[in-house]
């Protein structure tokens, strides 16, 4: 049986935290052994939000070098601006997509409302709106069968299955394979700071704990982190605890998770051993992590030579439906 591809890909936003890491990234270099993979750092979606375009490219380099040194393989990853096809791909899905269904996608609502009620700065842009339809390039123009999605992104997923619908009915075969999501277990990680939030950069500092960092730094937010909300029912487990033991499971800790479990069940959990305990297994993989980036840093240079080359590979790929989508949907189609 053929291997089965998978395509995923990350905005270039900056500073990779463990609810990143833990959310997406490990997953993306476990399903390396498994499947066909292409992940892309996707710079042209960046900019439908307010944006400074020298950042844009830093934190795209960034961006990838934090991966490398998660362990997501060179010649999988790329960046989107490389592989210009994914924009004209998306002119042409843009005549397949429902004006009307983008209206109503729940992100494109949300960052709407956001910059009407004055919390977002900007305007709301046409490529906003047009964001999932870019999208939809990025995976069907690799013939993805699987895209790993997180519940936010599950309504893009079936939009891009309702382009590829629509294109392969006007052209009167199943050309577009129609992606599934890929769901795979992964812990949803929660602010330190404020547990009944989501992990994020968005809601400031003390609310996400970013993986490139130091053992001091990581203790002490862990340290830091909220136990105790004071609504929680009596019996239960507060959503601070739940996440401090969320983490020892997403790192892997399964031993130590079981005892300091037992260890609460039976009230005897001192709150001070469970965090310094979930430190230490973060730290582990941060350290690891951190030695990793400064060898690349040390071979910056070369590095993006390889992604460059990497990305020009992947292009092949794009450049072969991009000539099988130009005649099927009757545009002129000349060799280079
Ligand atoms: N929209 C995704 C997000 O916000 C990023 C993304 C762009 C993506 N293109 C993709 C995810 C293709 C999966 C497949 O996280």
């Amino acid at each position: 049986m053929a291997t089965k591809t998978v395509l995923s890909c990350i905005q270039p936003t900056g500073d990779m935290h463990f609810g990143n890491y833990f959310g997406a990234v490990k997953n993306w270099v476990d399903i390396q052994q498994k499947y066909d993979c292409f992940y892309g750092v996707v710079d042209y979606h960046a900019m439908t939000m307010p944006y400074n375009p020298k950042q844009l490219q830093e934190n795209t380099w960034e961006l990838i070098f934090n991966l490398i040194a998660a362990g997501v393989k060179t010649e999988n990853l790329f960046v989107q601006s490389l592989v210009p096809e994914h924009a004209e791909l998306s002119w042409i899905l843009n005549c397949f997509a429902s004006y009307g269904q983008l209206t109503r996608m729940t992100q494109f609502k949300d960052k709407t409302q956001q910059v009407e009620e004055g919390n977002a700065d900007g305007f709301i842009s046409a490529g906003l709106l047009d964001y999932p339809v870019l999208q939809a390039a990025d995976i069907l123009i690799y013939k993805a069968d699987f895209v790993p999605v997180g519940k936010d992104q599950e309504q893009h997923l079936e939009l891009t299955r309702n382009i590829a619908q629509r294109f392969n009915n006007q052209v009167g075969q199943e050309y577009f394979v129609l992606p599934e999501p890929l769901f795979t277990e992964t812990p949803k990680v929660m602010s330190p700071a404020d547990p009944m939030k989501k992990m994020s950069k968005s809601a400031g500092e003390k609310h996400y704990i970013p993986v490139f960092s130091t053992p001091e730094k990581i203790k002490k937010q862990i340290r830091s982190a909220v136990t105790d909300t004071g609504d929680t029912p009596s019996g239960e487990m507060s959503q601070g605890l739940i996440n401090l033991f969320e983490l020892l499971k997403a790192a892997n800790k399964m031993n130590q998770h079981h005892s300091l479990m037992s260890d609460y069940q039976s009230g005897v959990l001192k709150y001070v051993h469970l965090k310094d305990t979930v430190a230490e297994a973060l730290t582990e993989i941060s350290v690891a992590m951190v030695d990793r980036r400064q060898q690349l840093d040390e071979n910056k240079e070369e590095v993006k030579e390889i992604i460059r080359n990497s990305s020009a590979e992947i292009r092949k790929v794009a450049q072969k439906t991009m000539n099988e989508v130009k005649s099927l949907a009757g545009l002129m189609n000349i060799k280079m």
